[in-house]
């Protein structure tokens, strides 16, 4: 997008406890890039205003839009005391159930359901794109209100999301975007971490909590490395950069973090109550007297908020009347006698309707979040590349508990700390600044091990026998993992990894696919050397689809893949020697996974291998493919701009939203991709003004009972019922 059409820069970041949004005029952001306006979120009674409202959404039983933030949180309490909860959705704290869905193995790339507080399920993709719509309509509102004369079209979008998302679901996020009305053409995603570290650098040393102003992050000169901890609400993303030459920032190992954020403090209070009073005992309560639960969780909160770690009080909070007598009543027992019977006995106190916890258990809540940040730091700093990190920034709300902040110090004492006075607005302020010039970021790591599925000719002693295949009479390996792009490898933005491949159809059984488009299959892999794309922990990333010229390939195929980074995303290209006709698909760098998200992954496709879905299109052998053997592992630069448009059709998307799609449709058949044809149907999509194929596939159809009718043309008509 031509830089003179950003007038306006807005930046969302959509939490799991919290989201909100920010922005700043071009003009703004050349006389001061910290000049970046947000809204004052406030409760209905205006005792709270905050930057970032709660990420709360209400709809009605129809699933119409009814509140957000505060509002909604208001109005739900209202619902409560008036036991009309089953009447409502209402939905808190939903972007971690993202990444339950993940673990869960959902094929969140299409869509999967959610469930609102009370267990009623909606599409995932409409209540994000419910929250996202909002968010951008809200701010609309404002620039109307102060009379900008703006239009749409000229506002750039920044999206935040964690470092560890997985690219499903990344690219579900952008879909959510596309869905609540926002053009996809001027959306960036950017990693949060990234975010805030962006902000961190412009930011004065007066701005830092505690700063002994000897040295200033801003300061820090080229070579400098530091860990950045960002700590919301629901996640703790760790990564690791180095300040480059000029503005720039580099990464420096691979993005890691956990579900460790500082609603786990909330969820284990809500484990000591139900130890104390029994499970049974607090579900009843949470179900029949939601106003004093929820009163009870927000006095926990504010608690959290405002401990002092060195007065060292007691955090008295008052005890629902309804809960003490339901517990009475239902057990016969008094309170106090079930606080001595409970491991909790003398560090517990009930006097005069009050639950008083002391220091010691209430420090206790963050032992497991401490132990894994703790952890995970020190995995990253005995990393040879990491050795001499020699600061930690510590943004995201959480990280303004003095109990995170000081456990963390005292963990590393040689390390500097860096800690924003507005540590919960960094990732959205730096979003905004990285909305106006993108160019912060010059060096990311790989976070995967990416190459390409091919073959090389059989060798006893090296290749298993299991991919032993015959082709045109002699022996070859199959399957062989190609790396192009090693896992926490440094790689430039524009940098570009080739292969040269061969297709060939000289058997007789070959001869029929001669018509079919070529699939050249990325695969990404956890591993450093990957030997096999069937190895544990490989996967298919991505494919591109390269139709034959003039309808039918030539006996021999020759051509070069060639794989460039591009910031977020990576290209993958196919160059036919015969023609010179290039074959673009744009798809996901990814961001980096946990090795626990990678197991769960792993499960995932486990799972999935087990139902048949991946299994055979993983091996697909519609063409035999080997490596050219003279020139295998080039390097080159390019310029971006010589980046390939990412093909798109907007006839399939009101489709894809929907799986429960019914009628026909028409779809060209060379483009069509049936796998397993009992349960899927997937289409490519054709960038018909470029007259390329693009890889990006689109589920059409998920049934038992899909009818393809042949029809005279080019076109295959699908009914499904
Ligand atoms: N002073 C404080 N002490 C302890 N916890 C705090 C403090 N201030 C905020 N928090 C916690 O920080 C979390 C919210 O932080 P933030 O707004 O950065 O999260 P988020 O962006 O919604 O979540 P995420 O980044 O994980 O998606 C909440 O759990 C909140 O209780
Ligand atoms: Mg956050």
């Amino acid at each position: 997008m031509d830089e003179d059409y950003k007038l306006l820069v807005a930046a969302i970041d959509f939490g799991s406890t919290t989201a909100g949004y920010a922005f700043s005029f071009r003009h703004e952001y050349r006389k001061d890039p910290l000049d970046i306006s947000t809204f004052l979120w406030t409760t209905g009674n205006h005792d709270i205003a905050t930057s970032k409202a709660p990420c709360s959404v209400l709809l009605d039983l129809e699933k119409r839009f009814i509140a957000f933030g505060y509002e909604a949180e208001d109005k739900y309490e209202g619902i409560l005391a008036n036991n009309l909860q089953d009447d409502w959705y209402y939905f808190k704290g939903f972007k971690m159930l993202l990444y339950k869905a993940i673990e869960n193995g959902e094929d969140i790339a299409r869509d999967f359901k959610i469930d609102d507080v009370r267990g009623k399920s909606m599409s995932a993709r409409r209540i994000f794109s419910i929250a996202i719509g909002y968010l951008r309509r809200h701010l609309l509102v404002q620039l109307r209100e102060r009379n900008v004369g703006l239009h749409e079209s000229e506002i750039w979008w920044t999206i935040t999301v964690p470092s560890i998302w997985t690219e499903p679901a990344k690219e579900f996020m952008m879909q959510c975007a596309e869905k609540a009305s926002l053009d996809r053409q001027k959306v960036s995603i950017l990693f949060e971490p990234e975010a805030a570290s962006i902000y961190c650098r412009l930011l004065p040393v007066d701005k830092f909590i505690g700063q002994n102003k000897v040295t200033s992050f801003k300061s820090f000169e080229a070579g400098r490395k530091y860990i950045v901890v960002d700590a919301g609400g629901g996640t703790v993303n760790i990564s690791t950069q180095e300040v480059s030459h000029g503005e720039e920032i580099d990464m420096l190992y691979k993005v890691s973090g956990g579900p460790w954020g500082g609603d786990k403090i909330n969820e284990e209070f809500i484990k000591l109550l139900c130890n104390v009073f029994g499970d049974d005992i607090i579900q009843q309560f949470r179900d029949f007297n939601g106003p004093d639960y929820l009163d009870l969780t927000r006095q926990f909160e504010l608690k959290k908020k405002t401990y002092n770690r060195f007065l060292k009080n007691d955090i008295v909070m008052r005890l629902p009347f309804e809960l003490c007598d339901l517990f009475e009543t239902y057990t016969g027992r008094k309170i106090e006698d079930a606080i001595c019977k409970s491991k909790y006995s003398g560090k517990i106190k009930f006097k005069k309707s009050k639950l008083c916890l002391s220091p010691e258990v209430f420090e206790y809540l963050y032992a497991d979040i401490v132990l894994n940040v703790t952890q995970e730091i020190r995995k990253i700093l005995n990393h040879p590349r990491c050795k001499d990190v020699s600061a930690i920034l510590m943004v995201g709300g959480f990280s303004e508990s003095e109990i995170l902040q000081l456990e963390i110090k005292n963990a590393f004492p040689d390390l500097q700390f860096f800690i924003p006075m507005e540590g919960g607005l960094a990732v959205l302020k730096g979003a905004v600044i990285y909305g106006h010039n993108p160019r912060t970021f010059g060096t990311r790591l790989c976070n995967f091990t990416y190459g390409v599925n091919a073959m090389l000719p059989f060798s006893k002693r090296r290749h298993p026998d299991s991919h032993r295949v015959i082709w045109n009479g002699k022996p070859y390996c199959s399957n062989i993992f190609r790396v192009l792009f090693i896992v926490n490898e440094e790689i430039k933005e524009g940098e570009v990894r080739s292969i040269r491949v061969i297709d060939a159809f000289d058997t007789e059984e070959a001869q029929e696919k001669r018509f079919s488009p070529i699939r050249v299959q990325i695969f990404a892999s956890d591993e450093e050397d990957p030997v096999y794309t069937t190895d544990e922990g490989c996967r298919l990333h991505a494919e591109i689809v390269v139709s034959p010229p003039d309808g039918k390939w030539p006996r021999r195929v020759f051509g070069t893949v060639e794989l460039e980074f591009a910031g977020t995303e990576m290209i993958g290209t196919y160059i036919s020697d015969d023609t010179g006709a290039k074959t673009c698909a744009r798809f996901e760098f990814l961001p980096s996974v946990s090795s626990s998200r990678a197991s769960s992954a792993r499960s995932r496709r486990d799972s999935l291998r087990s139902k048949g879905i991946v299994e055979n299109h993983f091996t697909s052998k519609a063409t035999l493919r080997t490596i050219q053997e003279e020139d295998t592992y080039s390097r080159k630069s390019r310029k971006s701009t010589e980046k390939k448009p990412m093909g798109s059709s907007v006839s399939l998307d009101t489709i894809s939203d929907d799986q429960s799609f019914k009628g026909s449709l028409m779809l060209n058949r060379g483009n069509l991709y049936k796998h397993n044809s009992r349960t899927t149907i997937y289409s490519d999509i054709e960038d018909k003004e470029k007259g390329s194929t693009a890889s990006l596939r689109k589920l059409v159809a998920s049934t038992t009972s899909i009818n393809t009718t042949d029809s005279d043309n080019d076109e295959i008509k699908i009914e499904v019922d």
